[in-house]
């Protein structure tokens, strides 16, 4: 498969790298910057011998070189920096989408577009309506990261591997999220049975809190290496058509009775891209979180630039 990632920054680059590593595809690295891309590129295929993979890496920052990519992921935008909201980052990214958007259209028409850039729903959409592409070909990464990072801070709480965790998050990826108790088990067992309402409470404050977490630790920008895995199981979704349920932010047109805008929700992944949105129960309160999640989508999407 043919692989272009604009955006050599942190998450793009490093998603080159996994990429290659799990041998998913050819890689076409692009950023606005001169050099940059090329730089990262020459340097990630110089460890090709020692890490063992035969893929091809070309770093470049002429949008020409998107033509025929099977795949697109956009990571160009800017990153948040302490103090600051994902929302915050809604006008200049608006402008760094709209032109790419429109520059894959002309140079990419088959490709499929995983978009990464903040804030992800409103900028899915927004790169979805620019596109013109059928639903299937336009997605946002958010609920692979979410629910990674849920697992993760569930197997320290309560010392299980990562592995006997089932879970999945919905929503709006931002503080609004809806980790899914009612869907979580833990070695087969309902959270519910195995951890106190408050402790569950807890993480999931956490799991809503850990990109801010590591923005305010590395404080020049935000994570990078889980976003960039999230990406990475989309990615090896598509290209092996395993058809696996993830949780994918995607254009809803009636399903859990809402349409018109982009959230986080379950959906089969394969060749295609996203084909079925996968009905779930939820709990009352578990529906108006999403409820509520999904109205602060659609508030952002008010102040989105005219297409
Ligand atoms: P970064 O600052 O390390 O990299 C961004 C790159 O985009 C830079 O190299 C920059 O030169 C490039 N760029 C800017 N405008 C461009 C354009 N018009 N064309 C091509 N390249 C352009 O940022 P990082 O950490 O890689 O994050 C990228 C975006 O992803 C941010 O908006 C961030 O908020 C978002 N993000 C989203 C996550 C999610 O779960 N959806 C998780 C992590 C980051
Ligand atoms: C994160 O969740 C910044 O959206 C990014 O880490």
């Amino acid at each position: 498969m043919n692989i272009s990632i604009i955006g050599a920054g942190n998450v793009g680059a490093t998603l080159a790298l996994r990429t290659l590593e799990n041998s998913l595809g050819d890689v076409m690295l692009i950023d606005i910057v001169p050099g940059l891309a090329e730089g990262k590129a020459i340097d990630i295929a110089d460890s090709a011998p020692i890490v063992g993979h035969d893929r091809r890496i070309t770093g470049s920052s002429d949008f020409g070189r998107l033509s025929g990519s099977d795949i697109v992921v956009i990571t160009a935008g800017l990153a948040r920096k302490p103090g600051m909201s994902r929302d915050d980052l809604i006008y200049q990214n608006a402008g760094i989408i709209k032109t790419i958007a429109l520059t894959i259209k002309k140079l990419a028409p088959k490709a499929i577009v995983i978009v990464v850039t903040n804030p992800l729903d409103v900028m899915s959409f927004y790169a979805h309506r620019l596109l013109g592409f059928d639903r299937s070909r336009g997605m946002g990464m958010a609920g692979t990261l979410d629910a990674a990072r849920f697992k993760n801070i569930l197997s320290e709480e309560l010392g299980v591997p990562r592995s006997l965790i089932e879970t999945m998050v919905l929503g709006c990826h931002g503080d609004t999220m809806v980790p899914l108790i009612s869907k979580t088990f833990v070695d087969k067992k309902p959270l519910r049975s195995v951890m106190k309402p408050e402790a569950i409470a807890r993480v999931v404050k956490r799991t809503q809190d850990r990109g801010a977490e590591v923005v305010a630790l590395l404080k020049t920008g935000s994570a990078y290496y889980s976003p960039s895995a999230g990406v990475l199981e989309i990615i090896a979704a598509i290209k092996d058509d395993t058809k696996a349920t993830l949780s994918v932010s995607t254009l809803l047109e009636g399903e859990y009775g809402m349409k018109g805008f982009f959230l986080g929700v379950p959906a089969t992944v394969g060749r295609s891209g996203v084909q079925k949105i996968v009905p779930v129960d939820m709990d009352p309160d578990e529906k108006e979180a999403f409820r509520i999640s999904a109205e602060k989508t659609k508030e952002l999407l008010k102040v989105l630039p005219d297409a």
